[in-house]
């Protein structure tokens, strides 16, 4: 990989994408090009702090040929984080997943094919639907994909962009379908960041239908270091599935984040579920650690979930701006 001295990023000033430039950046000799909208999900705060001689930030549309023919002229590989994320916001206005997350891969796909570049393309564990809550069975590469949301359904799409790009135009693409990610810099919309900031300002959390829904948690930064890997390593035109062994129900997870805050397990509420909720996801990530060598570093959820508190209340001046707006659209929905 170390051939390469530009990497484009996109979607880098949102929760994933800067993990990732700040994990190229610390462990890698790269230059790094964040394109990105800045979106209600895009925050240039998440990126200070870094050295100014090494990244360059072009504010931009996925979806806009003219600027990603200029982001992609200069690239030797380009990693493509940049989507409308949230499930939530897909049910009540698909409109911007499709045009960010289909027409905006595509948009990019085609300047990779005219340059001949290198392509990483970020996904999730979503498009494969969701497993009963019973049972051990986990989601593997020849899982069939079966997508419930607006959201999870486009990137199901993108992904079928990137892989009809590989076969009949020899574009240079891998693909990886992640697990639930924790970590500093995530939009206190998501489930995580939402409870620990309502905890702090002295709200109780709030937890859809039941609490029974399993998801599998990995740090950002583990992901990060999956990608800089499969970069590296991977065989083009495979895809990897990357996760680190973390299901837990979202009310064991409520309940971990109330005791580390100092309140009583018990201090949530229930309110009105999502609709065609997802009921468990889990990744069995043997492809990528049998094949490519990978590893999580944070074993332990707890540990890492203490760090993802600490963050929170350390950074309030991060995440202020956004919690006011946040809590209004859940609050329209009635939760
Ligand atoms: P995020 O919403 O925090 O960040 C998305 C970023 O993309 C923002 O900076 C936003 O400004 C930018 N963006 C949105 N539309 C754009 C456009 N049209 N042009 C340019 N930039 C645009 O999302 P995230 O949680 O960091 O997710 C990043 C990627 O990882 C997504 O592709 C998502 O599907 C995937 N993923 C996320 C998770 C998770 O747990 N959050 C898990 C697996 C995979
Ligand atoms: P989320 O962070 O939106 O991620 P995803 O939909 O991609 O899994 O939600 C994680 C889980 O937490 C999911 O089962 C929905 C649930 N959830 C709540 O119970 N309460 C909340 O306030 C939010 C935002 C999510």
């Amino acid at each position: 990989m170390w051939s390469m001295r530009n990497l484009l990023v996109t979607g880098g000033a949102g929760f994933i994408g800067s993990n990732f430039v700040h994990h190229v950046l610390a462990h890698t000799d790269l230059h790094v090009t964040v394109l990105d909208k800045l979106t209600y999900a895009g925050n240039l705060a998440s990126l200070a702090d870094l050295p100014q001689n090494r990244f360059t930030i072009l504010e931009g549309d996925i979806a806009d040929p003219g600027i990603v023919e200029q982001a992609m002229s200069t690239a030797d590989a380009v990693v493509h984080y940049a989507a409308e994320s949230h499930n939530d916001n897909s049910l009540h206005d698909p409109e911007p997943f499709l045009q960010t997350n289909i027409v905006g891969t595509y948009t990019l796909l085609e300047a990779a094919r005219r340059h001949g570049t290198r392509f990483h393309h970020i996904s999730t564990d979503e498009v494969y639907g969701d497993l009963p809550l019973e049972g051990t069975e986990r989601f593997t590469e020849a899982t069939a994909y079966n997508p419930s949301s607006p959201y999870s359904s486009t990137k199901a799409g993108s992904d079928m962009l990137v892989r009809a790009w590989v076969r009949s135009f020899g574009v240079r693409a891998t693909i990886s379908n992640c697990s639930n990610n924790y970590g500093p810099f995530q939009h206190v919309e998501k489930f995580i960041p939402r409870q620990i900031t309502n905890i702090l300002d002295g709200h109780r959390p709030k937890i859809y239908g039941e609490g029974t829904n399993v998801r599998d948690w990995i740090h950002a930064d583990d992901h990060s270091s999956a990608v800089l890997t499969i970069l590296d390593k991977g065989i083009i035109g495979q895809t990897y599935l990357i996760g680190a062994d973390g299901e837990l129900s979202n009310l064991a997870v409520v309940r971990q984040i109330l005791v580390q805050m100092g309140h009583p397990a018990d201090a949530f509420e229930l309110v009105t579920d999502r609709a065609g909720h997802d009921l468990r996801y889990a990744i069995d990530s043997s492809k990528l650690r049998n094949e490519l060598g990978w590893r999580p570093a944070f074993g332990d959820f707890d540990h890492g979930l203490e760090q993802t508190i600490e963050w929170y209340r350390s950074h309030e001046d991060w995440w202020r701006p956004q919690k006011a707006a946040a809590e209004a659209r859940y609050a329209a929905q009635g939760q």
